[in-house]
């Protein structure tokens, strides 16, 4: 995928001056420190990152860690210090004030967590405000304002004020105006955070539906771990201004590399995050005779084999005992039975757990049907034992205060 932001070293301090700060800082003081001795207070602290195109990007931390700055560093809201902005390779730090405003106005949208509706405008309005400023002619705005309002199921609402929406429903006039804009990249702090649980879960849900079809680049700013879990097709968690782990949500779970980022990941449900490719065991030629291909796991012996055709698409299974008669030359497609399960490679183990309850062999393909693994009730629950934290051990009895 192309890469449409990155950031490259970007320090941001807050200080009259920044650079007693940014010396102590690359003599390896950190944020503390730093306080102690200058009374600068680090925002960032040698953060890099890379964002690809139409990817949602979470950026996670507690409180205090450093999220909005890197928002705000990005359309410059925020001066950085030191270090690089690049969108499409063109670093937004050295910009003018030209050029800034011609990026923030046609490239980078802001969502914000409060709405920062205007109270004496109708929706509509608010929707086209950006486009009001860039001086578009009324009716060309509203033509747009009202296709934005309908993408977020807000066309109803066109002609009523913010007072009398719900959050959701004003989250999502904040979300309109982003679009309205036609900015590719949009940057969300904290959008959903004010909402109660259920409009939260629907407004991710939307999320979600609205990036399939609209494939922007997204960084969205969260400090809750599930949220990123379930939105990001990467994670960035910062602490103290630092980036301090950065990857996929699988392999951020699967290897949190710190007590402060595994500490986040101890309650998440593995079974609704871990796909059956990631328990499978890859799918291996173990007879080949004439048109007949048989596949399976040559090291288990007694586990399920697989006969494919020619593009690698399951016909049928094979018990342990049929595959020692194939082996020894009979007929792998007249012995096969048809009792078998697919799953995709994206499925998820408490659908696989489901499916499991059968007691077929299980196939696992990709999106073409092509097999691709199979899957092991041993090596099931072995891998999920592995992606699952240690369990606190059991009380027994009572405790003695
Ligand atoms: N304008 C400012 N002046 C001085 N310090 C600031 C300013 N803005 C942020 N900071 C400091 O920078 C650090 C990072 O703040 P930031 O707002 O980026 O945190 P955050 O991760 O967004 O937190 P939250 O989850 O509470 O929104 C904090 O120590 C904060 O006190
Ligand atoms: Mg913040």
């Amino acid at each position: 995928m192309t890469e449409r932001l990155r950031v490259e070293n970007l320090y941001k301090i807050f200080a009259r001056s920044a650079d007693k700060a940014l010396k102590m800082l690359a003599a390896g003081a950190n944020k503390e420190l730093v306080l102690a001795e200058t009374g600068a207070v680090v925002g960032l602290n040698n953060v890099s990152l890379s964002v690809p195109s139409g990817a949602i990007y979470m950026v996670m931390g507690l409180s205090g860690s450093g999220k909005s700055t890197l928002a705000r560093c990005i359309n410059r809201l925020n001066e950085p210090s030191a270090g690089k902005i690049l969108l499409d390779g063109k670093d937004i730090v050295t910009l003018g004030d030209d050029e800034l405003r011609e990026v923030r106005r046609t490239r980078i949208s802001m969502v914000f967590q409060h709405f920062a509706l205007l109270p004496n405008k109708s929706v509509i309005e608010n929707t086209e405000f950006g486009l009001k400023l860039r001086g578009v002619v009324l009716q060309e705005r509203r033509r747009r304002a009202e296709e934005v309002l309908s993408i977020v199921g807000l066309a109803k609402w066109a002609y009523h004020f913010p007072h009398e929406l719900s959050g959701g429903m004003r989250q999502r006039v904040g979300l309109a105006r982003a679009l309205a804009t036609n900015a590719d990249v949009l940057i969300m702090d904290e959008p959903f955070s004010a909402l109660d649980p259920l409009i939260r879960t629907e407004m991710q849900d939307e999320l979600l539906r609205l990036q399939r079809t609209l494939k922007k680049t997204i960084l969205f700013i969260t400090h809750d771990f599930q949220e990123a879990l379930k939105l990001g097709n990467r994670i960035a968690i910062m602490s103290e201004g630092e980036l301090v782990r950065e990857g996929t949500p699988q392999s951020i779970v699967l290897d949190p590399g710190s007590e402060y980022v595994a500490a986040f990941t101890r309650d998440v449900d593995r079974s609704r995050l871990f796909d059956a490719q990631s328990v499978m065991i890859q799918a291996r030629s173990i007879v080949k005779s004439g048109d007949e291909t048989v596949i399976g796991n040559a090291g288990l012996p007694g586990s399920t084999a697989f006969v494919v055709d020619a593009d690698a698409r399951v016909l049928g299974s094979l018990n342990g005992e049929s595959l020692s008669k194939v082996k020894d030359g009979a007929s792998a497609t007249s012995l096969m039975s048809k009792d078998f399960v697919t799953v995709r490679r994206s499925t998820k183990l408490v659908e696989v757990a489901r499916e499991y309850r059968t007691g077929r062999p299980m196939a696992v393909v990709d999106e073409n049907d092509k097999l691709i693994g199979t899957l092991e009730p041993e090596q099931i629950l072995a891998r999920i034992a592995s992606i699952s934290p240690p369990a606190q051990p059991a009380t027994i009895g009572d405790r003695h205060a």
